[in-house]
C-alpha cells in the first residue's frame, strides 16, 4: 500500500493546531494581542515563510482553544480570563480595489464557515455552533447550515444602506456583535482576520479606516507579505498607538523548528515512515527557514519512498530527491516559474543563477534577500554573459512571475518575490 503523502506533509496553510510546529515566540505574542481590550494585530513577513499558518492558529485562539499554547509549553501566560472572540476569515484578492471594495467584500461574503454575512442575523438563516478543534471542549464558532428559504437579504436586524458601504459594515458588525457574539455565544468580541492584505490595490486610508472602525468590540487582525507594518497600511500613523500590542513579524524558521516539520509528520504518519537520523538535518539546511520548502521536500521523500517501496527515508532516498530537484524533475510548479522566467535563454539562465546565488549574508537583518545589480553584471561579464540590459527586463515583469522586485528606495537593488523560487535556482542544477 503506497503511503499518502498528506499523512504527514501538505502545501495548504496548517489549521490544524495539532500540526503545527514551533513558533513559541509569535504564539506568546497571539496570546497577548487577543487580550489586548483593543488594538489592531498586523502580521507580515516573506512568501512561504508561515503567515497563514499563524493566522489559523491565531483564529483557534480568539475562539477559546489554547491547545496549542498549552502544548507550547506557555500555559502560564494565558490570563485567568482569556478574551473570547467569534470569528470571520477572509483572505483578499487583487481585485479588491480600496477600502470600500474590501468592506462590500466583506458584507457579501458568503463563506459559511468564515464569513462576515454568515453571523448577521436573518429570520430564514440557520447557524449552528461548530467546533475547529478536535478539543470538544474548546474552540466553538458559528457556521450556517441553511441560508434559507428567501434567500440572503436585508432583515429587521441589519440595514442595508444603499450606496454606503461603511454604513452597511457598521450595521452588520452592530447586529452580529450584539445578537451573536454577545447574547448567543456571550463572547467578548468580534475579530475580523484579513489574509493577503498585501494584494488590494489601493491602500491608502486603510489605517484611518481601522482606527475608526476598531473598538472594544470589533479587532481586526490583517496579514500580507511585507517587510513591516506600512507594507499593509499606507497611512500606519494612524494606527500606531493601536497596534502597540499587535505586530507580529513573521520570519524564517530557526534550523531546529524546520527539522521538527519532519519530526511532526513521522508522528502523523503513526509508524509507517521513518527518517533516518541526520536527514531532517539536511533537508532543513536545504530550506532556509522556508516550512513550505520543507512540506515540500518532505513530500516528495515520500513520493520515492512509494517508488521504492520502502518506508525509511535514509540516504539514499534522500539523494534522489536532491537530484530529482536539481534536474527540475522533483518540483513541477517551480520548475515551470524556472523555464518561464529563463524564456529559453541560456544567457538569462546563467544571470538568474548569479543573482539568486549572490551572496547576502553580511548584509544587516533587513537587507537579507536583497541583490544588487551591480554584483551580477561584474559576475556575468566575467562568465562572457553579454546584454545584461536586454536580460533583466523578463525577470522583472508582472507576466513572467514577476521573479525579481525592484527595492523601491535603493537603485539597481532587487530582491526575490519568492524566497523558496530563489532557494530552488540556488539548488538547481546549472
Ligand atoms: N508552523 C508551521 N508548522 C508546520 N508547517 C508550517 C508552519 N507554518 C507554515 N507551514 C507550512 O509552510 C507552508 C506555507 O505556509 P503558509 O502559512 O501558507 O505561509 P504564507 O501564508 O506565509 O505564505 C505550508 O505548506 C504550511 O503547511
Ligand atoms: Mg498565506
Amino acid at each position: 500500500m503506497p503511503i499518502n503523502p498528506e499523512l504527514g506533509f501538505t502545501a495548504a496553510e496548517i489549521r490544524d493546531p495539532e500540526r503545527f510546529v514551533g513558533r513559541t515566540g509569535l504564539l506568546k505574542d497571539c496570546i497577548n494581542a487577543l487580550n489586548a481590550p483593543s488594538g489592531l494585530i498586523a502580521v507580515y513577513g516573506k512568501r512561504g515563510v508561515g503567515k497563514s499558518s499563524l493566522l489559523r492558529q491565531l483564529q483557534q485562539m480568539a475562539l477559546g482553544d489554547y491547545s496549542l499554547v498549552k502544548k507550547a509549553q506557555l500555559a502560564h501566560l494565558i490570563p485567568e480570563k482569556p478574551r473570547t472572540y467569534l470569528t470571520v476569515f477572509y483572505s483578499c484578492d487583487s481585485l479588491i480595489t480600496d477600502s470600500n471594495g474590501l468592506l462590500a467584500r466583506l458584507c457579501n461574503d458568503q463563506n459559511d464557515e468564515d464569513g462576515l454575512l454568515r453571523l448577521v442575523p436573518d429570520d430564514g438563516k440557520e447557524i449552528v455552533e461548530f467546533t475547529r478543534s478536535k478539543e470538544v471542549s474548546a474552540g466553538a464558532d458559528l457556521k450556517v447550515v441553511n441560508w434559507g428559504a428567501k434567500g440572503i437579504e436585508a432583515t429587521k436586524y441589519a440595514r442595508v444602506v444603499p450606496n454606503d458601504t461603511v454604513q452597511t459594515f457598521r450595521n452588520f458588525v452592530e447586529a452580529v456583535i450584539s445578537h451573536q457574539v454577545r447574547k448567543r455565544m456571550k463572547r467578548d468580541a468580534l475579530l475580523i482576520i484579513l489574509d493577503e492584505f498585501d494584494v488590494i490595490q489601493n491602500k491608502e486610508g486603510m489605517g484611518s479606516l481601522f482606527k475608526s472602525l476598531t473598538s472594544a468590540d470589533l479587532k481586526f487582525a490583517i496579514c500580507g507579505v511585507g517587510r513591516d507594518l506600512s507594507d499593509l497600511v499606507n497611512d500606519h500613523h494612524s494606527v500606531e498607538r493601536l497596534i502597540e500590542q499587535g505586530v507580529l513579524p513573521v520570519k524564517p524558521m530557526p534550523k531546529p523548528e524546520s527539522e521538527a516539520i519532519i519530526g511532526k509528520a513521522v508522528e502523523l504518519f503513526r509508524g509507517a515512515v521513518t527518517f533516518e537520523p541526520g536527514i531532517a538535518g539536511k533537508i532543513a539546511d536545504l530550506c532556509q527557514g522556508y516550512p513550505y520548502f520543507v512540506q515540500l521536500i518532505g513530500k516528495q521523500c515520500i513520493n520515492v519512498l512509494n517508488e521504492m517501496g520502502s518506508n525509511i527515508v535514509d540516504e539514499e532516498v534522500y539523494s534522489r530527491v536532491l537530484n530529482e530537484l536539481k534536474t527540475g524533475k522533483a518540483f513541477p510548479t517551480l520548475e515551470a516559474a524556472y523555464q518561464r522566467a529563463i524564456g529559453e535563454s541560456k544567457d538569462r539562465q546563467l544571470l538568474l543563477h548569479l543573482l539568486a546565488d549572490q551572496d547576502t549574508s553580511h548584509v544587516s537583518a533587513d537587507e537579507v534577500g536583497r541583490i544588487v545589480l551591480r554584483t551580477a553584471r561584474k559576475d556575468a561579464e566575467d562568465l562572457d554573459v553579454q546584454y545584461i540590459d536586454q536580460l533583466m527586463p523578463r525577470l522583472i515583469e508582472q507576466k513572467y512571475g514577476p521573479v525579481l522586485e525592484r527595492v523601491a528606495e535603493k537603485q539597481g537593488v532587487y530582491e526575490f518575490v519568492n524566497p523558496v523560487f530563489r532557494q530552488y535556482i540556488c539548488l538547481r542544477e546549472f
